[in-house]
């Protein structure tokens, strides 16, 4: 049952510290502070190009899975939604290797895109929250979110699960290709190893973003910006939002605001950005400076060091754990699954099972 929550979703949305502790425990050595991974069908260390494909906010987890496997393993990664792998009829390399997300398992499309990947010759290994399931039996290797049973149709705890995976596999195959030093490995890990804690830190800030869901409810239209491994998490909060408040939701990479979507950007569109301080901060804070200058209201989600920056034009700024660049993605995620929530809930959708939505959707 919901226990004492409202909706699955807000309750599952409160697993995340404890979910991400037993998803992180499966693969780190918290005494060694390294990776252990599983076998895996295949070896990293020779694998000359890797192919990642999922549907919705799974394909969103693969997305920030892949900037970590390029920066970390230096392994080059496309990455492709399912329903569309197929029709770019990908030229597959010899000794390749796929990685397929899914909670479910069952996801249609991207079962057809396991299919596809296997007939030409890859390695494929899935990464599923269901053990049982279809995808799990029938790729060369399966890797186990521990998020346990999520009923909400909108992700939550799964997600970030899936990023968690993605975060060791990135590590795994960082040190397998000798791309990360013992040194660079432990700062990694310890860095996940504080991502439950940091998670509740997350969980904290509840009422400011509740507060900021108030304005965000009033919006019809609100983008969401990030650049490096926070752009698919803007887009996963375009889609969080869209799914479960009906409010038309844009992500977009921070830089690409000036390409053209900075011509919505007016009083009444609430641009909320994904902004921790770190390496991409300043090219990220120019760019909203931008659309503070064009009358863009500024919502901002950073850290304490961020927030000195960003509040001189920015109209609301929530302060999240400062973290390093590597693990934001994960808290970042929290964050806005959060916001989503708080808009639903506001809105008085039905947060549990949004309109024309399954939760799996066996269909292509
Ligand atoms: O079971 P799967 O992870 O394969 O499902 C994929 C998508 O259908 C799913 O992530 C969907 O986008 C969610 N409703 C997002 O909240």
């Amino acid at each position: 049952g919901k226990g004492n929550y409202r909706h699955f979703m807000e309750k599952e949305l409160h697993e995340h510290p404890a979910v991400l502790g037993d998803t992180l425990r499966q693969y780190l050595d918290p005494k060694t502070l390294e990776v252990r991974l599983p076998r895996l069908p295949f070896e990293p260390a020779r694998v000359p190009r890797l192919t990642i494909s999922a549907c919705g906010s799974a394909f969103l987890a693969a997305s920030v899975g892949r900037y970590w496997i390029e920066q970390l393993a230096r392994l080059p990664v496309d990455a492709d939604v399912a329903s569309e792998l197929r029709y770019r009829d990908p030229p597959l390399v010899e000794g390749g290797a796929a990685i397929l997300v899914s909670q479910s398992g069952e996801t249609a499309d991207t079962m057809a895109a396991l299919r596809l990947l296997k007939e030409g010759g890859q390695k494929t290994l899935s990464v599923v929250n269901v053990p049982e399931s279809s995808m799990a039996r029938e790729s060369d290797g399966a890797v186990l979110t521990a998020a346990g049973p999520e009923i909400g149709v909108a992700s939550t705890k799964a997600f970030t699960a899936q990023l968690a995976v993605m975060a060791c596999l990135a590590i795994g195959f960082g040190r397998a290709r000798r791309e990360l030093s013992t040194l660079d490995e432990g700062r990694l890990t310890q860095a996940l190893l504080e991502v439950p804690g940091n998670a509740a830190l997350v969980l904290e800030q509840n009422e400011q973003l509740r507060e900021l869901a108030a304005e965000i409810a009033k919006a019809r239209d609100v983008l969401f910006l990030g650049r490096g491994s926070l752009y698919p998490i803007a887009l996963e909060g375009a889609l969080k939002l869209k799914e479960i408040s009906y409010i038309h939701a844009e992500g977009y990479a921070a830089g690409e605001m000036k390409h053209g979507p900075i011509a919505l950007v007016d009083g009444n569109v609430p641009v909320i950005a994904l902004c921790p301080s770190g390496p991409l901060f300043e090219k990220t804070a120019s760019n909203l400076q931008e659309a503070a200058a064009r009358g863009g209201r500024i919502m901002a989600l950073t850290d304490a060091d961020g927030a000195g920056r960003l509040s001189r034009f920015a109209e609301r700024v929530i302060k999240l754990p400062t973290v390093c660049a590597f693990s934001a993605p994960i808290l970042y995620a929290i964050a806005v699954q959060l916001l989503a929530y708080h808009v639903a809930v506001l809105k008085g959708t039905d947060v549990d099972q949004p309109r024309n939505l399954a939760k799996s959707v066996t269909v292509e």
